[in-house]
């Protein structure tokens, strides 16, 4: 497979001069950008402009040094939809707050593993439009999570194969959610029965802010295409993955406690690095935004 430079730090000079006090800086080649210089706490309406037009470029921001109770990590997630609870609720929240998941791993309790590559909840009808965590407690040089450019992607893909899966859709199941519950000793276990039929979207979306197209499927909830056999949906959706997730095309995160990290659900999958055992703590807080049906 031939390797891209996607160079997208080049476009961020915009946003850069119109921050002001703020610094950002890309992360990488791929994807991600760093800004320094705001309180998410206090984040006003001109700050908020430059971190949404960063956010349509970089697909993943890093806030480090953050100090965010949750009632501000939820004020900050909704700049990108309304904070939403989890649909399966098999994660514990914290009191007074349903939309503010705890994602926990300690000595007698390890936390539900993640080490797969997905876009959160991709089985509902409405997918989340942005996932955000907020790092508390972290494994030195452990737990980091890892997420790849979904445009990128795209955009990578010979002309042949893009006309190929532009009339797609791919089904995604929120089956592999119960499964990884019968693994993992979740707030609250779910019945098979709570996971509704699979869910059809487009294989090739458009943003709605930022008009580029993206691949939409993953490994863990997408279970075929619509209308193919499982060995020719596997061929296809194989090829995809590959293309996803090459080198290239990834931004590895390595946490420090106080950070603040949000992602665009819309154009990567990410996965969570399992380098780390129960006795080793981490835990972070995750709110969820609402998004819009793919199309
Ligand atoms: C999740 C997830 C990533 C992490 O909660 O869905 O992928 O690093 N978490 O904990
Ligand atoms: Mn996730």
């Amino acid at each position: 497979m031939s390797s891209r430079c996607i160079g997208f730090g080049d476009t961020l000079g915009f946003a850069l001069r119109k921050g002001r006090s703020m610094q950002i800086k890309a992360l990488c080649g791929a994807l991600g950008s760093e800004i320094q210089g705001v309180n998410l706490a206090t984040v006003d309406g001109n700050q908020m402009g430059v971190i949404r037009d960063t956010f349509h470029q970089s697909h993943v921001l890093v806030f480090p040094e953050q100090d965010l109770e949750p009632s501000a990590q939820v004020a900050f997630t909704e700049h990108f939809g309304p904070a939403e609870p989890h649909p399966l609720k098999t994660r514990a929240t914290v009191d007074g707050f349903d939309t503010v998941l705890i994602l926990e791993n300690k000595p007698g309790q390890p936390g539900a593993p993640n080490d797969y590559w997905h876009s959160d909840i991709s089985h509902s009808e409405v997918p989340p439009a942005a996932s955000c965590l907020h790092a508390l407690t972290i494994p030195d040089g452990h737990g980091d999570t890892m997420f790849c450019n979904m445009v990128a992607a795209y955009d990578g893909l010979s002309d042949g194969m893009k006309a190929l899966i532009t009339p797609l859709r791919a089904l995604h199941s929120g089956m592999a959610t119960y499964e990884r519950s019968l693994q993992s000793n979740d707030a609250r276990k779910i019945d098979p029965s709570e996971i509704k039929p699979p869910h059809a979207h487009p294989i090739v979306r458009t943003h709605p802010e930022s008009g580029k197209k993206s691949l939409f499927v993953n490994p863990h909830f997408t279970a075929g295409i619509e209308g193919m056999t499982d060995e020719e949906s596997k061929t296809i959706l194989d090829v995809l993955y590959a293309a996803a997730i090459q080198p290239e095309n990834i931004y590895r995160h390595r946490w420090q406690p106080g950070d603040v990290l949000i992602w665009d659900n819309r154009s990567v999958m990410h996965y969570a690095v399992r380098d780390y055992t129960e006795d080793m703590p981490r835990k972070m807080h995750r709110t969820t935004a609402g998004g819009e049906v793919p199309a």
